[in-house]
């Protein structure tokens, strides 16, 4: 709802369009409205609605009482909806995962799934192979895959949308983005924060359902892929799900080895200045020892002719030291040095969040005294600065992106029964594995194993160089 209020603020919004909501409770348009508002005061900043910017939102919103599993109900969804004649209606579930298939097959049942239908699906869309290929098998016998939008939120942000950009909209890089000259890739989607309130969703979930089944491994895609021959919705997911199929399959022996689970630890604050925050096992409605991990490191490569060798390390966790996401592409040193000192090879920093830019760290020549070491430099672009006026967030962009009908910016039904798949050799070993995750104190940046994990091959994490 915040979404679609910044496109109705920014004038996106189709003419006539009208936003229904549905739940089980017992209002109506006007005390939908209220609710709404109310929640509203909570947004802050520049976001929040003005009273006067509220009412004119609101005048876009209904409400319909519906309980999912009665057919009745959904034909007085149709009857709304005919009464208005849309060209276009999305049908966004909001709804436990566990109803997406029971509410798709209403729809069809229903006959609210005309052309003029679309279908939007959140993740996480099942917990491995089977229930992801089951989710579907339903929703595709019911909607057809240009009619279904499977958001992966990663994929709305400006700056994973520049990654495209950088790479096929500019000659410079693609020379160089390949295994002769790029020593290694790391993907990092660290949080500051832990679960917080969902302790029940994420122990039932864990970091690797939960962060890099899918975030991760789209963005792995983004900057594996090879240039796709348009820029279509098929085209550019073709040469995704071909990563995706190149990725180095796991066995029970190379999850042992190159894959590191974590859980964090609570902290108890102190003289020092530090934070007390409860560890994972402390959280609201997380079940005594539980051994669901927070935090997932781990190694793999693209088998291709372009990638072979080249190591990808992935990471993410909760209560890590900063919120910080970004892809680190760092290239191969000099073959041959003319210059005294250990110069450091040259880097690309993709950054996603907090800020959004990218930084070229170089080496130069400082231009003082004869025979002085070179010094690192970087070019900096700062992407919210450079285009702030017209920067969308992620879910208004996606939202737009459904109403109008393109879906390259979501995930295909074969590209994620791919990275389950992928997964599924680490979910198995882990549960065959006693020894569970591994503690890390809340605040740091996971377990010493992520570091030897890199170390082996000669590298180091970005924030360790
Ligand atoms: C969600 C996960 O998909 O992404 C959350 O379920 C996580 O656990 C969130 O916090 C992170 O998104 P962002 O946009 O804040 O990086």
């Amino acid at each position: 709802m915040p979404a679609l209020f910044q496109a109705f603020r920014h004038g996106k919004l189709p003419e006539g369009g009208r936003i229904l909501a549905v739940s089980r409770q017992d209002l109506n348009d006007d005390s939908y409205r209220e609710w709404l508002q109310e929640r509203s005061h909570e947004v802050e900043g520049a976001k929040r609605p003005s009273d006067d910017e509220f009412a004119r939102f609101g005048a876009l919103l209904h409400y319909l009482r519906m309980d999912l599993s009665q057919p009745a109900d959904y034909a007085r969804l149709k009857g709304w909806l005919e009464e208005r004649q849309a060209d276009v209606v999305v049908m966004y579930l909001a709804t436990s995962p566990d109803l997406f298939t029971a509410v798709c097959t209403q729809l069809g049942n229903a006959g609210l799934n005309g052309p003029k239908v679309r279908v939007v699906l959140e993740k996480p869309l099942g917990r491995d192979l089977a229930s992801a290929q089951e989710i579907n098998r339903v929703v595709r016998s019911v909607f057809p895959e240009e009619q279904a939008f499977r958001i992966d939120h990663y994929l709305g942000k400006p700056s994973v949308q520049n990654l495209m950009a950088l790479r096929f909209g500019n000659a410079l890089f693609e020379p160089l983005w390949r295994r002769e000259c790029i020593a290694n890739i790391q993907i990092t989607l660290a949080e500051g924060i832990g679960v917080g309130t969902r302790g029940d969703f994420y122990s039932r979930t864990g970091a690797l359902r939960d962060m890099i089944q899918n975030h991760a491994l789209q963005l792995l895609t983004m900057v594996a892929m090879e240039p796709p021959s348009r820029n279509t919705a098929d085209a550019i997911r073709d040469e995704k799900l071909k990563v995706l199929r190149s990725l180095k399959p796991f066995t029970a022996e190379s999850v042992a080895r190159d894959v590191v689970r974590g859980q964090y630890r609570g902290t108890s604050g102190g003289s020092g200045g530090g934070q007390k925050v409860p560890g994972f096992l402390e959280e609201a409605n997380v079940p005594a020892g539980s051994r669901t991990e927070t935090f997932v490191a781990l190694r793999t490569e693209v088998e291709s002719w372009r990638w072979a060798g080249v190591p990808f390390y992935l990471r993410t966790g909760k209560r890590l030291a900063n919120r910080d996401a970004q892809i680190v592409v760092t290239f191969r040193p000099t073959p041959h040095s003319i210059f005294v000192g250990v110069n450091p090879p040259n880097k690309l920093v993709i950054k996603l969040q907090p800020e959004d830019g990218l930084e070229l760290h170089l080496l130069a020549a400082k231009g003082s005294a004869q025979g002085e070491a070179l010094a690192p430099v970087s070019l900096d672009l700062d992407f919210d600065k450079a285009f702030a006026e017209n920067r969308v967030g992620a879910y208004e962009r996606l939202l737009l992106d459904v109403i109008a009908g393109r879906l390259n910016l979501f995930v295909r039904s074969d590209e994620q029964e791919e990275a389950w798949r992928w997964v599924e050799p680490i979910l198995e070993a882990w549960q065959a594995d006693d020894a569970g995750p591994r503690p890390y104190a809340a605040g740091t940046w996971g377990p010493a194993a992520a570091s030897a994990l890199v170390a082996r091959d000669g590298a180091a994490w970005d924030e360790e160089q």
